[in-house]
């Protein structure tokens, strides 16, 4: 079957046992991912950013629902190799996938943003991804401030989706298009 037409549990079973048990907390759901690429690629064209890409879920339903080039960034060399396999596997051409620290990225090289929340594993430790995870509220609270920086810096019509968490990296310059999800999806673009 084609990857652009399985639901959350067929695409969840293309990962190994132990990540797709982190499916519900960490990896997004298959309609979250399609609703928001509809939104950061329309028109086209677009360059999209996945922020913390972790085994490529997001990118994956992204790329073969969209013409879009979707970049995922993500700090854990095991989760982008796995995330890189799959775009192989199923030769998904127009996602690539870096192993980098996301703060490390010249945001200006994207036209818009997938921002599921990657800072929370400082402050909940439920589902870890790693074993040496711990609380560091000063940490989640530095890295909030600087993508919001980022996000300031960047120019009018920027795009931004946000999936869960309370959106205090959105900066005031930025307007709540709308919302799905019960609340849980919001839809960002920069204005003037
Ligand atoms: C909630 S998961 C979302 C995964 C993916 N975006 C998706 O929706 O399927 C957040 C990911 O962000 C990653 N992450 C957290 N802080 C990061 C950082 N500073 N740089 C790069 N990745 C980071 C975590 O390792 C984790 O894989």
């Amino acid at each position: 079957m084609e990857l652009r037409e399985l639901t959350d549990e067929e695409f969840d079973l293309l990962y190994p046992v132990k990540i797709k048990k982190l499916s519900g907390t960490h990896w997004t759901p298959v309609g979250v991912a399609k609703k928001a690429i509809a939104y950061l690629g329309e028109g086209g064209g677009k360059s999209v950013l996945d922020l913390g890409s972790g085994v490529g879920k997001f990118c994956l339903v992204a790329a073969v629902n969209s013409e879009a080039k979707i970049t995922g960034v993500e700090q854990r060399m095991n989760l982008v190799q796995i995330s890189g396999k799959l775009a192989e596997k199923y030769q998904v051409e127009n996602t690539n996938f870096i192993c980098d620290d996301l703060r490390n990225l010249d945001f200006n090289q994207f036209d818009s943003f997938y921002f599921f929340n990657a800072f929370e594993e400082n402050i909940d430790l439920r589902d870890k991804l790693h074993k040496d995870n711990s609380i560091n509220h000063e940490q989640y609270h530095a890295y909030k401030k600087l993508i919001r920086k980022k996000f300031e810096e960047l120019p009018v019509e920027t795009r931004i989706v946000t999936y869960c968490g309370d959106a205090s990296e959105i900066p005031e310059s930025y307007r709540l298009i709308k919302s799905g999800n019960k609340g849980k999806l919001k839809f960002w673009e920069k204005r003037v």
